[in-house]
């Protein structure tokens, strides 16, 4: 049977990742009422792997381990020296002689589709410069909590065509669910599949149930790649109170976090009822169950 890793939603089918966000809720549901969950990493190690900073995922995976009975083992980049201190296939084999699965957050997304073509543990994405699948699963668990008929929903994502664009969009189109993006020239979405994009903002949030943003500089970006005078033409895209009253009045805001408010995202709609931004961090601990469980039984 060949090794299944966790590296984009583009891989599985929509029956799978419905399935996985079923069991990410039901698994969610467990704490909340108490109840006991399977404890399928119970006797297994999960390696927990940082080149970038974290503080969602690494906590998240953290407890995740934990509440399925598993123990993990975070490691730096410091420590690890992915491709420099050794080359990528070989801690790849050493790391799969220790542990039953890793988790990778890492900068070009080279590094962990070589990691995973060398190792024979699943290897689970928690981030690389090209994609963040792990949170657009905790975001359509989100939405799925937010709207009871995914068929129905207009997402708009604003601002940078990043790794969290990318994977919202990957998976809004295995789900079937119409998307929008807005941002600005030169910033917009590298990608193979056909995806909408408009540049005004405001006709991209025209009844829109969900406005999603993030952050205009990642962290695989050094801080000089977008001077003040790039940052500038991010503006109109802003997500504002006067942006998300063009939304459907069911709509709701979400953004994978950190934020910086006043660049991206205003204080008022962060902070607003209709901001989801505590449920889409919360909701990272039980998606992620939900993959580990996934790849225990493949
Ligand atoms: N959203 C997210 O991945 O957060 P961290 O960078 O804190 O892990
Ligand atoms: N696009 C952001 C997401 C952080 C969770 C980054 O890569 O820094």
């Amino acid at each position: 049977m060949s090794l299944t890793h966790f590296i984009d939603s583009t891989e599985f089918s929509k029956e799978t990742l419905l399935a996985i966000l079923e069991s990410a809720l039901q698994l969610k549901s467990n704490v909340r009422l108490k109840k006991e969950t399977a404890p399928v990493l119970q006797g297994k190690t999960v390696g927990l792997l940082f080149e970038k900073p974290s503080t969602r995922t690494r906590v998240s995976f953290e407890v995740g381990v934990r509440q399925l009975g598993g123990e993990a083992i975070t490691l730096y980049k410091h420590e690890v020296g992915l491709g420099k201190r050794e080359p990528i296939k070989d801690v790849a084999r050493v790391l799969s002689r220790y542990l039953d699965m890793v988790m990778i957050r890492t900068f070009e997304h080279d590094n962990i589709t070589t990691f995973a073509s060398h190792a024979t543990i699943p290897v689970i994405n928690g981030l690389t410069d090209h994609s963040h699948p792990c949170q657009a699963l905790a975001d359509f668990m989100t939405i799925k909590e937010n709207f009871s008929d995914l068929s129905q929903l207009k997402i708009a994502y604003l601002g940078d065509g990043n790794n969290v664009c990318r994977s919202l969009v990957n998976m809004a189109q295995v789900l079937g669910i119409d998307i929008v993006i807005s941002n600005p020239d030169s910033f917009e979405l590298t990608t193979n599949t056909s995806v909408t994009r408009v540049s005004d903002p405001k006709i991209a949030v025209a009844g829109a149930h969900v406005v999603y943003t993030d952050t205009w500089i990642s962290m695989g970006e050094g801080t000089t790649h977008k001077p003040d005078r790039l940052l500038s033409r991010f503006l109109p895209y802003q997500v504002t109170a006067e942006l998300m009253a063009l939304a459907d009045p069911s709509a709701i805001f979400m953004h994978c976090l950190p934020a910086h408010r006043g660049e991206e995202v205003t204080d008022d709609v962060i902070e607003a009822p209709y901001s989801k931004v505590f449920d889409q961090a919360e909701n990272r601990l039980h998606a992620q169950k939900a993959v580990m469980c996934y790849l225990v039984a493949s």
